[in-house]
């Protein structure tokens, strides 16, 4: 069935999922959830795409996840049925996501936009964690990724404050990869994503699993890992020809393989 809160294109190597609740400033509910993971994880087993792109509209990446979905549950509905389980797989897909983010990125649009591995803001947007104003907390990955990110101060500056920071002061703060004027957003993210996407294809998963070992294990466990993905990409053709194209002062032709 065609999804419905959300829009998905390909563009050359490049899927595009757009989240596409306008109604509710991109709130995240339980059905957009799903369409998102679903869309994101077919990009993900297809070999044709090598970049993915996450935007909203140009006033909200996302609001945060539905509060009016939220409102009633019970504490035991959160464990038992745990209705935003999903979204661990799309942070753990192998395949390099840029998220576009223009306008707000709240609460869960924050924490969707860090489980991507580019930021690129439109210098209009806002960053925040608000949860402590509706009497809750961060509940996917706020509290760990923003420390992670730009570090305990930071984070608990805008987790127990719930102010909105400005894409410039994300940028500083380092929750932003590039920040660019509103207008030009999806037009530079299309541009950086086409290159990453014509990129060896094994050496971006490679590069990507290494860069989230950086942040889930030791130095020593993270610098084995890489060890070993880096020897692992002589196999490729991609290596070879990556290589030789250098030697030989030409573009390379990869294979993806
Ligand atoms: C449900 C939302 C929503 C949200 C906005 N809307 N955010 N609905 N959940 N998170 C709806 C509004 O109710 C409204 O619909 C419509 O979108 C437009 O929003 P307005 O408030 O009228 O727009 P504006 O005045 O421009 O204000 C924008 C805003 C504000 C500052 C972003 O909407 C806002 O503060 N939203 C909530 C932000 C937030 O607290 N996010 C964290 C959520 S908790 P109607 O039909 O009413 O007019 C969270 C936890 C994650 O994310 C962890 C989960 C496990």
């Amino acid at each position: 069935t065609a999804p419905e809160t959300i829009q998905v294109e390909t563009r050359g190597r490049v899927g595009w999922i757009t989240l596409d609740r306008p109604e509710a400033l991109n709130a995240l509910n339980a059905q957009i959830m799903r369409e998102v993971v679903a869309a994101a994880t077919a990009f993900d087993a297809d070999p044709a795409i090598g970049a993915i792109v996450l935007t909203g509209s140009a006033k909200a990446f996302a609001a945060g996840a539905d509060i009016k979905e939220m409102e009633a549950k019970t504490s035991v509905d959160w464990l038992v049925d745990d209705p935003f389980g999903e979204w661990p797989r799309f942070a753990a897909i192998r395949t390099p996501v840029i998220a576009a983010v223009s306008g707000y990125a709240l609460g869960g649009g924050c924490e969707l936009a860090m489980m991507c591995d580019l930021i690129v803001a439109a210098d209009s947007a806002r960053f925040g964690q608000p949860e402590v104003n509706l009497g809750v907390l961060p509940g996917i990955g706020g509290t760990q990724r923003l420390v992670r990110a730009i570090g305990y101060y930071k984070a608990a500056d805008m987790v127990l404050t719930g102010r909105l920071i400005s894409a410039e002061d994300a940028e500083r703060a380092g929750l932003v990869s590039r920040v660019v004027p509103a207008d030009d957003l999806l037009d530079e993210v299309a541009t950086i994503a086409e290159g990453i996407a014509a990129k060896s294809l094994p050496s971006l998963y490679a590069a990507k699993a290494a860069l989230d070992a950086a942040l889930e294990t030791s130095l020593a466990e993270g610098l084995r890992f890489e060890r070993h993905a880096f020897a692992a990409q002589f196999d490729t053709h991609d290596q070879k020809e990556g290589m030789a194209a250098f030697r030989e002062k030409r573009d390379p032709d990869f294979t993806h393989r």
